[in-house]
């Protein structure tokens, strides 16, 4: 157990409100954010599951406001899914409280813990094994905005403030450049480059918002495959989980972020930018999957911007790591010299080839709706 033993982990459990004893406990999953453990409790109708987290507080400043927002929409899908029909243990996360009453406990050395319901029969897979997983896990998205198309939006926390904020990223990219305390900038002229000729693209979505053409949506900002419980029977993605990024967004942000690393050939970053492609046999499955989630719940416009996403997405992502390059390589951990350049020359070619296949990638969104 990384860096807890079993008396400590025993110990913060005593603070949920657990009907067992706890019987058995070890870490669990292959999450990079939180510290997950399995614990197993002995209850009198047999041995019952819960997953115990302890909240990584250096990525999220404010704990507090990121269980509110995932209270809130949990109890909600919760609801849904009862008056859909569904299984609400299984197609939603549920928040286990703490003894006293609050979504989280918070330990002596400020720890933030939080426990949900384990999910039975099901597993989170790191690589798309076959393109029905790429299927599954964007249909599962869908529904996320399907069955969320009516909540208030407007009312959940800001929990990272401008996250996908591209007009303020482009703006931030443009404060590195001319400060350049690297001296990194004349090496790189033609990368940055293809930033500031591309100011339309980092503004496009914020002057829709500005005028009220878009509607705010719960949007996931986190939406891997790991993050979705593929059920071990069927196959199918049942659950969205992974809810601290949840917050107020776009939906094609959260369809392009998917496009950007799912329907990428290469890795984020390799460096033989030759290998680098949108493969939209991959962009076409996931649309699909996205919008048959969905069900009918984005406005034509949402639906029409869909490959729009996965370029501002991808745009936005190469101009952070090329800022961060210019920084000193300060946010993104690098494990050689110039692994965040490689990473934002990876999501250039991207983008340049998204702008090569424009057409064909609005006639794949025309033809799945
Ligand atoms: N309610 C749950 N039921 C079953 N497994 C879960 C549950 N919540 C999390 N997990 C497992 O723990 C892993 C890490 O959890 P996650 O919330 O995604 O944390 P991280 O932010 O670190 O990725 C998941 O990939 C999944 O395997
Ligand atoms: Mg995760």
């Amino acid at each position: 157990m990384a860096e807890f033993t079993k008396a400590q982990i025993e110990a913060v459990a005593k603070n949920f409100q657990y009907d067992g004893e706890m019987v058995d406990v070890r870490p669990y999953g292959n999450g990079h954010i939180n510290d997950t453990f399995l614990l197993e409790l002995q209850m009198e109708q047999g041995n019952r599951k819960v997953i115990l987290q302890q909240i990584n507080h250096h990525v999220f400043a404010k704990p507090e406001e990121v269980m509110e927002n995932i209270m809130n929409v949990t109890r909600y899908l919760n609801q849904k899914i009862r008056e859909n029909g569904g299984d609400p243990w299984r197609e939603t996360l549920n928040v286990v409280p703490a003894v006293d009453g609050k979504a989280y406990y918070l330990d002596e050395e400020g720890g933030f813990w939080r426990s949900y319901i384990f999910i039975t029969d099901a597993t989170c897979y790191d690589q798309v094994e076959t393109p029905q997983d790429f299927y599954e896990s964007a249909y599962s998205f869908g529904k996320f905005q399907n069955l969320l198309a009516e909540y208030p939006a407007e009312t959940l926390h800001e929990t990272i403030v401008g996250f996908h904020d591209t007009r303020a990223r482009f703006a931030a990219f443009k404060k590195a450049v001319e400060e350049d305390v690297m001296g990194r900038a004349a090496e790189v002229q033609e990368e940055i480059r293809f930033v500031l000729e591309r100011e339309d693209v980092a503004n496009c979505f914020a002057e829709l918002l500005d005028r009220k053409e878009l509607p705010l949506r719960v949007t996931h900002n986190d939406t891997k495959l790991n993050n979705i419980m593929i059920d071990n029977k069927t196959r199918k993605g049942i659950c969205v989980i992974d809810l601290d990024t949840v917050m107020p967004g776009l939906a094609m942000n959260d369809f392009g972020d998917s496009i950007r690393f799912g329907a990428s050939t290469a890795a984020e970053d390799e460096k033989d930018l030759s290998r680098v492609s949108c493969d939209l046999g991959l962009f076409e499955t996931y649309t699909k999957g996205f919008l048959e989630g969905c069900g009918g719940k984005l406005t034509k416009k949402e639906i029409e911007l869909l490959p729009m996403g996965a370029k501002v997405m991808t745009y936005e992502c190469g101009m952070r790591f090329l800022a961060d390059y210019l920084q000193g390589d300060v946010y993104f951990k690098i494990h050689r010299p110039e692994h965040n350049l490689d990473r934002c020359r990876t999501q250039f070619k991207l983008v340049a080839d998204m702008e090569a296949k424009w057409e064909a990638m609005q006639e794949i969104v025309a033809k799945c709706i």
